[in-house]
């Protein structure tokens, strides 16, 4: 099966106004991509990079609340991604798993909030370095997947994120092996929980410290199907090598 592949970029609390420069510039650069490119700017600036950026680039926020409205200080709802011009959302990342204790049920409760407002998903999965070393990473990974991910997903609105917690923004990349080890028993699972047809069709993204150097040796690795990419999304000069190694 052929599956589209996907680089998306997570600015996380990074960028201004100033900043949407630079998804101009990203698409000058990749006027017809051979891949799905995917931008998740800071909520502030959903609205105007939807309106700002061309169709081959797709915006998308970094969280969502689990209910449509309601007395939530601070949240954002699905709805409200959708009404600024987003068509993804990043959810369960580590950071808010760690910084908002945000469980698997949470999780699973903002995905289904997303898919009912026709949003795609990107759901985040990874280990920290004590789990891995502990020799864990498959079970946790399985455990997340099982707890996060709900019934109803499809092939088109579910993309898997394998982001090792202990791979985010320092530099330290899992060996090709270990990737392909990780995405290979995501596959699986997949497969074995929805079907081959939900099971090969959902994209299952790599994600932590990805950079133009190391971005086509990770590509190369089995059911890799693109990249969450962090710091190198922030630039051009950065983000357009990794899109062009897909
Ligand atoms: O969402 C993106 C990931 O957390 C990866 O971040 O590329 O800065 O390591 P990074």
């Amino acid at each position: 099966m052929t599956r589209r592949r996907l680089a998306a970029g997570n600015w996380k609390m990074n960028g201004t106004g100033a900043n949407l420069s630079e998804l101009d510039a990203l698409a000058k650069a990749h006027p017809t991509p051979g891949c799905d490119i995917l931008i998740c700017p800071p909520a502030t600036l959903i609205s105007r990079a939807s309106a700002a950026t061309p169709a081959q680039i797709s915006i998308g926020g970094q969280d969502c609340h689990q209910n449509e409205t309601g007395a939530h200080t601070g949240d954002i709802s699905a709805q409200m991604l959708v009404d600024a011009g987003a068509s993804y959302v990043i959810l369960g990342h580590s950071e808010r798993r760690e910084d908002y204790e945000e469980s698997d049920t949470d999780v699973r409760n903002k995905v289904m909030a997303a898919l009912s407002a026709g949003l795609k998903t990107i759901v985040c999965v990874g280990e920290s370095l004590s789990e891995r070393e502990a020799n864990n990473t498959l079970d946790i990974i399985g455990g997340q997947m099982a707890g996060s991910i709900p019934d109803v997903v499809t092939g088109d609105s579910l993309v898997v994120a394998y982001e090792p917690i202990w791979a985010i923004g320092t530099g330290k990349v899992p060996t090709l092996d270990q990737i392909g080890e990780v995405h290979d028993f995501i596959r699986s699972r997949l497969e074995r929980r929805f079907g081959a047809g939900v099971g090969r069709s959902t994209r299952i993204l790599y994600g932590g410290s990805v950079k133009p150097t190391n971005a086509a040796d990770i590509f190369a690795v089995s059911n890799v199907d693109g990249a969450l990419v962090g710091g190198a999304s922030l630039s051009v000069a950065d983000f357009s090598p990794i899109i062009a190694a897909l």
